[in-house]
């Protein structure tokens, strides 16, 4: 995370030394030193990637042109390994990260948000990524079309409308976490072909929206998501679904069917207060075998798994929760 930290800051200053004197801006660094972008959560519930990786020696804020690496889409799943090579390709900055004193052209800067400021220059783009964190932004800034990966946490967005994503054909990960969502457009997201990854965590949203069949990992914990805010089988044709996270709402059922592919199911302190014994299992066939639900959370919810001891015959594992 403290290198994610020094990159963004040594980004801002080659920004802000390329840019001025045309726009002689403010170097506010203590804006940026204290960002908080360490959104790890209390809970571990799974280590936030931010599609960035980089060499400690080579992020040397004195050095204007610091060399890192940037996922190209599709990439992420290599990070690790290619961490772990010696000699590893640096990628080239690409031209529309540095402003050109032009003032910004919508071309190279991307579309201009309602500040007024190109979102390029307002926010900060790397690659594919879009990073707005900690800008009080209101709403959803136009975002470059070739946008992969789009985070506007710690904002105060209040409202996703339909047209904010529309014709994002490359968008794989939404990350609004910590902002002041109360509504979203059912179809503000569905149209979205790449979408893989939605994180809306500590918003105030009471209704999931409709998501693509292409979703790995959904992560609405800390909302105000009650009974009705789970459309029906809402997840049962996302046949890549990894990780379903929806802790701290105030959902009673479990959202079923869940699809095969799923890994992690997070619902603790909700207001579950009963399964059904076919909920995970097939109880008409006793073969059958979920290998990868390994990691269900229902502790926190007034359900007693007692009384449900055939629900888990065809886990890896007993759900985590109250077995009195
Ligand atoms: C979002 O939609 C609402 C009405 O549905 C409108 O008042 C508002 O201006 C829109 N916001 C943006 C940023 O387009
Ligand atoms: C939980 O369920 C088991 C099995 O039905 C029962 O014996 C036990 O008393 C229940 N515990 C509570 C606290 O209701």
């Amino acid at each position: 995370m403290r290198m994610f930290v020094q990159l963004v800051f040594g980004l801002f200053v080659l920004k802000a030394a390329v840019a001025s004197p045309r726009f002689s801006r403010q170097l506010d660094l203590d804006t940026y030193n204290s960002a908080n972008y360490d959104v790890e959560n209390e809970e571990n519930e799974y280590d936030y990637d931010d599609g960035l990786t980089t060499d400690d020696s080579q992020a040397e804020i004195e050095t204007l042109a610091p060399h890192y690496n940037y996922p190209e889409p599709g990439e992420e799943e290599l990070e690790e390994e290619e961490e772990q090579e010696e000699g590893e390709e640096e990628q080239p900055l690409k031209a529309q990260l540095v402003p050109q004193g032009s003032g910004g052209s919508g071309l190279l800067m991307g579309p201009d948000t309602q500040k007024g400021m190109p979102t390029c220059l307002l926010c900060t783009c790397l690659g594919g990524s879009v990073y707005c964190d900690d800008l009080k932004l209101n709403s959803v800034p136009p975002l470059p079309k070739d946008t992969t990966h789009f985070y506007a946490r710690y904002n105060k967005i209040t409202k996703i409308n339909k047209s904010d994503f529309a014709f994002m054909n490359k968008l794989k990960r939404i990350d609004l976490t910590a902002n002041e969502i109360t509504s979203i457009e059912d179809r503000a997201f569905i149209g979205l072909p790449e979408l893989e990854e939605l994180v809306m965590r500590e918003n105030y949203i009471s209704q999931l929206p409709s998501l693509p069949e292409t979703m790995t990992l959904i992560d609405a914990s800390h909302n105000n998501i009650g009974s009705k805010g789970i459309h029906k089988e809402a997840f049962k044709d996302m046949t890549g679904l990894l990780y379903l996270y929806l802790t701290d709402n105030n959902i009673d059922y479990i959202p079923v069917p869940l699809p095969d592919s799923l890994r992690s199911l997070h619902l603790q302190r909700n207001n579950i207060q009963m399964m059904h014994e076919d909920t995970f299992c097939n109880l008409n066939d006793f073969n059958y075998i979920r290998n990868a639900l390994e990691d269900i959370r229902l502790d926190g919810n007034p359900i007693n798994l007692s009384r449900t001891p055939q629900a888990y015959v065809c886990l890896p594992r007993i759900p985590i929760g109250d077995l009195i």
